[in-house]
């Protein structure tokens, strides 16, 4: 039975995954401190912005607004099936969240569905395939390197060897951008800077709250012709990048470009549109994503000095002489994918992984008919303690140890999506992740500043609201 407007109803009853509703809508916003930020549950924030506080307590239910119906599903069975359908022509991207995102997407991969999303993924997919990645490591090297040389360089000229207060996040985006534009486009971040600039900018708009402009798609409300605008200006931008990229022909631009020449046949237009729909897609895909995750990691760590100080003992270890790590000590570094995995967990980029049946499938015995919106809560999958234990909330690395006492929940973990669009570019952001994680820790203490302000906040993806602050004092040897 399929639900009226505003008419929330249970699917199948079940026996799992029931959630007592404890925290507050909103997060506090005051500054956090060791004790103040015991545990991690962003859920209040997600759940106030995007899904009906039931998203917290059933496993399976539907609602629907205007004429779209949602699909609310946490039920291991239903998330298995969704991970399980490989078939571009059962599920998609919602087609309403198409729209309301187009000026930041276009028809890209990250929004596209059926024939267009297959041919996309089949382009794009090799040049993240793991022996690529690993021939990139010495560019991410080289742009890990200049973001620590610039931290050292703020830390003797206005410190002099105290702790140096730092707000962190341009400086990541900054490096998660340099090291886009080099590993993907062939150029610098200084070539770059504007357009990723824009697209942050272009993020901002698209994710306001409108739920008039999601509902009925209009383009011409305030919000989506500001998008809109911007979006004019991000296009003029990549060209440029095009017309000036000198890559030797073996990047992923260079990929795209020879694919749209093929298959828009001449159409100039139609070549131009998916090259630059694409770029965008990648720049958005790649940049805030990992930045984000590296704020949080570092937050956590700051938090933890006993996992910091582990991390680092194993950064340095994996290295040897060397003074900044490989493709193989990267693969050593087994406590920092640890961390990285749990911070994913507790704080995953994307908050819900979404799809449209494009026609009537069946999720774990749900009859879903074509149209139908699915969402999978990321975070309500993360902290469920049904699923993780009693400590769900709290950060511990060890639960991702090779040899830990307990299994991880099958189809609970899903912070780079699911199934067939699963996220193309997990093992580039975890060498990314590792290569910068690896270079700090081995060269500072980080403590989180008694200015932070802990609020997460939903812009598309999962960040901190007003940034992450730590104090940097330089490690001994
Ligand atoms: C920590 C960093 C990252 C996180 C947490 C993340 C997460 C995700 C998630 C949740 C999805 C949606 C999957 C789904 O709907 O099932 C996705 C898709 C995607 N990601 Fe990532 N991502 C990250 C980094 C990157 C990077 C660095 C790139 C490329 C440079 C990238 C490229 C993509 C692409 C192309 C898709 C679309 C896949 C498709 O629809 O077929 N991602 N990512």
């Amino acid at each position: 039975m399929w639900p009226k407007f505003g008419q929330p109803h249970r699917q199948p009853s079940t026996t799992k995954g029931q959630l007592t509703c404890h925290a507050t809508r909103s997060w506090p916003d005051r500054p956090a401190s060791f004790c103040q930020i015991k545990t991690h549950d962003e859920r209040a924030m997600i759940t106030a912005r995007h899904h009906p506080v039931h998203a917290w307590c059933c496993p399976v239910f539907t609602y629907s607004i205007g004429n779209m119906v949602f699909l609310h599903a946490t039920r291991a069975d239903v998330v298995r099936d969704l991970t399980l359908c490989v078939s571009p022509l059962d599920l998609g991207k919602s087609a309403y969240m198409k729209a309301t995102h187009r000026p930041l997407f276009g028809d890209g991969i990250l929004k596209s569905s059926g024939d267009a999303w297959a041919h996309q993924r089949r382009l794009i997919a090799p040049e993240f395939f793991p022996d690529k990645v690993r021939g990139m490591v010495g560019l991410m090297v080289s742009s890990a390197t200049a973001l620590v040389a610039s931290w050292e360089g703020r830390m003797t000229t206005t410190t002099r060897g105290q702790e140096l207060e730092l707000r962190i996040d341009d400086d990541l985006r900054a490096y998660s951008a340099d090291v886009i534009s080099r590993t993907c486009f062939g150029s610098s971040y200084g070539k770059g800077k504007e357009i990723f600039a824009m697209i942050r900018e272009l993020q901002k708009a698209v994710s306001k709250p409108d739920l008039l402009a999601e509902m009925t798609g209009l383009g011409c409300l305030p919000t989506t012709r500001a998008a809109w605008t911007l979006n004019g200006q991000v296009r003029h931008l990549i060209l440029g990048v095009v017309r000036d990229s000198d890559d030797g022909g073996g990047s992923l631009l260079s990929a795209m470009l020879r694919s749209a020449a093929e298959a828009a046949a001449g159409d100039a237009a139609a070549a131009e549109d998916f090259v630059v729909d694409n770029c965008k897609n990648i720049y958005f895909a790649g940049y805030e994503t990992t930045a984000v995750t590296a704020a949080w990691c570092m937050m956590l760590l700051a938090l933890h000095p006993e996992w910091q100080r582990q991390v680092s003992d194993e950064a340095r270890q994996a290295c040897g002489d060397a003074a900044a790590p490989d493709a193989a000590a990267l693969h050593k570094m087994k406590k920092l994918t640890m961390v990285i995995q749990e911070t994913l967990r507790l704080y995953p980029a994307g908050s819900v992984v979404s799809r449209q049946a494009l026609r009537d499938v069946t999720l774990g015995g749900v009859r879903v008919p074509a149209g139908v919106n699915i969402y999978v809560p990321v975070s309500t999958l993360h902290l469920d303690p049904e699923l993780w234990g009693a400590d769900a909330r709290d950060f511990d690395p060890e639960r991702f140890a090779p040899a830990r006492a307990r299994p991880l929940p099958p189809h609970a973990y899903l912070p780079f999506g699911a199934g067939a669009r699963t996220c193309l570019g997990q093992a580039f952001a975890t060498a990314e992740l590792k290569v910068l994680l690896a270079l700090v820790l081995s060269r500072f203490d980080l403590r989180l500043s008694p200015s932070y302000r802990h609020s997460p906040a939903l812009r598309l993806i999962v960040e901190p609201q007003h940034g992450v602050r730590l104090l940097l004092k330089r490690r001994g040897p």
